[in-house]
């Protein structure tokens, strides 16, 4: 089957979504474009819970910390339309700027204690104000009662599980696991932008979890974190971050806990790369 209509009001979406969603609700997927099949699985998921699904695609610029990032980011609608032709029938929402911000826009203020001013939260000041506001605004617009998101942005999903607790929002928050190349690398809109060369450095991430992993049985987490960090700087990608942190505060661990998570941000080149692991004890 087809993608049908892209809708980029909000008239036009919320006329089309009158009447759905009436068994089984909607199941919706947020989206900055630049799909690649970590979101077809998403996608693939959320048909799975809902005849109704909703994918947004949508460069959100109020989480974004630079302009050439926001500039540098991949636009491709056309190819996205085609990728999710593959996925069955689904409803596309591709809003412009004005359209998601009008002038009478309000911005909402959430609480985000102790996961405000760690990893990304520390090196991307205002990043999780922006996600946070956007996907409540397409929350409001779409109103699903599931939204999907990929564990590879596991802060995000931490985040956002804190804005719909607080805000007491009525939608189920759905994790999916992280899709990977067959080389490890997570599948990411950012590789796009890697040539053939930086893919093969940009292997050093999914390397140095493995290697954190072949650890945890002798050693404490932050001791796995210290030769983890001295590994992962033999490769040729520049570290942001690398730590070992709790999976639901994502506080650093200082003991070994079900859930424990490798979580690294770094640089190859202009090209910022994140990802995550589960540590198995
Ligand atoms: O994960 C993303 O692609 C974005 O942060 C999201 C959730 C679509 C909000 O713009």
């Amino acid at each position: 089957m087809k993608v049908r209509t892209v809708f980029s009001t909000v008239e036009s979406l919320q006329n089309r979504l009158k009447n759905a969603g009436k068994s089984n609700g909607i199941a919706f997927v947020p989206t900055m474009g630049a799909l690649h099949q970590g979101h077809i699985e998403l996608v693939k998921q959320a048909l799975d819970l809902s005849e109704t699904v909703v994918v947004s695609i949508f460069v959100n610029p109020t989480q974004f910390n630079s302009k050439e990032d926001l500039q540098n980011y991949p636009r491709t609608l056309e190819n996205d339309l085609k990728l999710l032709e593959t996925a069955r029938d689904v409803i596309v929402f591709a809003p412009a700027v004005e359209e998601m911000y009008p002038p009478n826009f309000k911005t909402i203020d959430v609480e985000l204690g102790e996961l405000a001013n760690v990893m990304e939260g520390k090196f991307r000041p205002g990043h999780f104000s922006g996600v946070m506001n956007v996907v409540h605004r397409l929350f409001e617009i779409v109103q699903p009662t599931f939204a999907l998101f990929g564990e590879k942005d596991f802060q995000q999903l931490a985040v956002i599980r804190r804005m719909v607790e607080q805000l007491k929002l009525d939608v189920q928050i759905v994790p999916c696991e992280t899709i990977r190349e067959t080389s490890g690398l997570a599948r990411s809109s950012r590789n796009q932008r890697l040539n053939s060369e930086e893919l093969e450095d940009s292997l050093i991430i999914i390397e140095s979890m493995r290697y954190a992993q072949s650890l945890v049985e002798q050693y404490s987490p932050q001791e796995v974190a210290e030769k983890t960090i001295d590994y992962f700087n033999k490769g040729k990608l520049r570290l942001e971050y690398l730590e070992i942190v709790n999976p639901t505060n994502l506080q650093p661990l200082y003991e070994w806990t079900s859930g424990a998570r490798i979580c690294i941000a770094a640089y190859c080149n202009e090209v910022r790369l994140i990802d995550n692991m589960e540590l198995i004890k």
